[in-house]
C-alpha cells in the first residue's frame, strides 16, 4: 500500500480526519514553548489541513496544581487556539483522556500519576468538556489501567459507556491496551467504541498484535508517540533504516517514519507532537511521501 494524497482523510469513527492528527502533549508538559508559540502551533496545523487534535487532563507540567491554573494546561490551550482561530473549525475533532494525572516524587523528578476509578473518571470527563468549552467531547479516551487492584477495567469502561448514553462524550477509545481489553470494551461500549490509542513507532513495535486486532475489529488505531517521543538513545539505532530511505528521496526521517506508518493500513492514524511550526510543516509532508514496495519491505523487516 502507498501513502498517496487520495489516502489523506481517514475514519476515526464518524469522522473524517487528516491522517495525520496533532498531539498536543509536549505544548504543555516540561519543556513547552511559550503560551503564543503553542497557540501558533496549533493554528499553524490547522492552516495545513489538521482537523484533529489529541489532548488529556493530564498535559500539564507536574507540580502544577488545580489551585494554581496548571491542571488541564492542554485542554485550556486547545480552547483558547480555537476560540482565536479565524479558519474553518468547523470539522475539528478534539480528542481528551482520563486516567492520569502529574506529581513530583521524592527524587523530585516529574511523574505521571493513574487514576482510573468510576467516580474519578465521571467527574473529570464534565471538567474536561467545560474546559474544552463543547456540549459533548468528540472523543474520549480511557487513558491507562488503573494500577490499585480494587478499581477494575471494567468499571471504568462502564463510566465512560455512562457518559457516552448521558451525552457529556460523543464517543470513547480507549489507551494503553491488550486484545483482551479491546475485547472488553467492546463487549461493554459497542459501537460507541471508535478507537485505540497505543505507543507505536520504530522503537515500539511491541504493539503489532493491537495494531492488526484493531483493523479486524473495525477501530482506529492511533500510534502515540509514533516518532519515538523522548528517546533511549538505544533506541535511536532503529531509525536507521528510516534514515538511510529519507536520503533516497531527501527527506527527514520522520517524514519516513510517519509515512511507513500510514502504509500499515488506512484505520492507522499517528499523532506526532511538536513544539516547532518547523517540524510540523516537515512532518506533514509525509501524507504526500510515497514509499516504494521494496523500501516499505526493508521497513517492515
Ligand atoms: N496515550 C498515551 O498514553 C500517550 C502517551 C504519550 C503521548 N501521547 C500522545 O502522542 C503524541 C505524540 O507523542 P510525543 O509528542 O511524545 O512524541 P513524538 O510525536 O514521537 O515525537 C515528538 C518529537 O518529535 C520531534 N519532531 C517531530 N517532527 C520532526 C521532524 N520533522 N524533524 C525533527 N524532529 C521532529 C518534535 O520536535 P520539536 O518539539 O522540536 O517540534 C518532538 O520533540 C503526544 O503529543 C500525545 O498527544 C499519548
Amino acid at each position: 500500500m502507498s501513502t498517496s494524497n487520495a489516502q489523506k482523510y481517514r475514519k476515526l469513527g464518524p469522522y473524517e480526519v487528516l491522517g495525520l492528527g496533532l498531539g498536543c502533549m509536549p505544548l504543555s508538559i516540561e519543556g513547552r514553548p511559550s503560551r503564543e508559540d503553542a497557540i501558533s502551533v496549533i493554528h499553524r496545523a490547522l492552516d495545513l489541513g489538521v482537523n484533529h487534535l489529541d489532548t488529556a487532563f493530564a498535559y500539564y507540567e507536574a507540580g502544577g496544581t488545580s489551585e494554581n491554573g496548571e491542571e488541564q494546561h492542554n485542554e485550556k490551550l486547545i480552547a483558547q487556539a480555537l476560540r482565536t482561530y479565524t479558519g474553518d473549525k468547523s470539522n475539528v475533532v478534539v480528542a481528551s483522556k482520563v486516567g492520569h494525572y502529574r506529581y513530583i516524587d521524592k527524587n523530585g523528578q516529574p511523574q505521571w500519576g493513574q487514576q482510573a476509578d468510576a467516580n474519578y473518571i465521571l467527574e473529570t470527563a464534565k471538567k474536561s468538556r467545560d474546559c474544552l468549552e463543547v456540549d459533548s467531547i468528540d472523543l474520549y479516551y480511557h487513558h491507562r489501567p488503573d494500577p490499585n487492584p480494587e478499581v477494575t477495567y471494567s468499571e471504568g469502561l462502564e463510566a465512560l459507556a455512562k457518559l457516552a448514553e448521558d451525552g457529556v462524550v460523543k464517543y470513547v477509545g480507549i489507551s494503553n491496551a491488550s486484545i483482551e481489553q479491546i475485547d472488553l470494551a467492546l463487549s461493554i461500549l459497542g459501537d460507541k467504541l471508535i478507537a485505540v490509542q497505543n505507543q507505536y513507532s520504530p522503537a515500539h513495535q511491541e504493539t503489532l498484535d493491537t495494531l492488526e486486532y484493531t483493523k479486524k475489529k473495525n477501530l482506529a488505531f492511533l500510534p502515540w508517540s509514533p516518532l519515538g517521543g523522548f528517546r533511549n538513545p538505544e533506541l535511536l539505532t532503529k531509525d536507521q533504516p528510516f534514515e538511510e530511505v529519507g536520503k533516497n528521496h531527501d527527506v527527514s526521517k520522520q517524514q519516513v517514519i510517519l509515512a511507513w506508518e500510514l502504509a500499515q493500513s488506512e484505520h492507522v492514524i499517528p499523532i506526532p507532537g511538536f513544539r516547532r511550526i518547523q517540524t510540523l510543516e516537515d512532518s506533514l509532508k509525509a501524507l504526500a511521501l510515497e514509499l516504494t514496495s521494496t523500501e516499505l519491505e526493508t521497513l517492515n523487516a
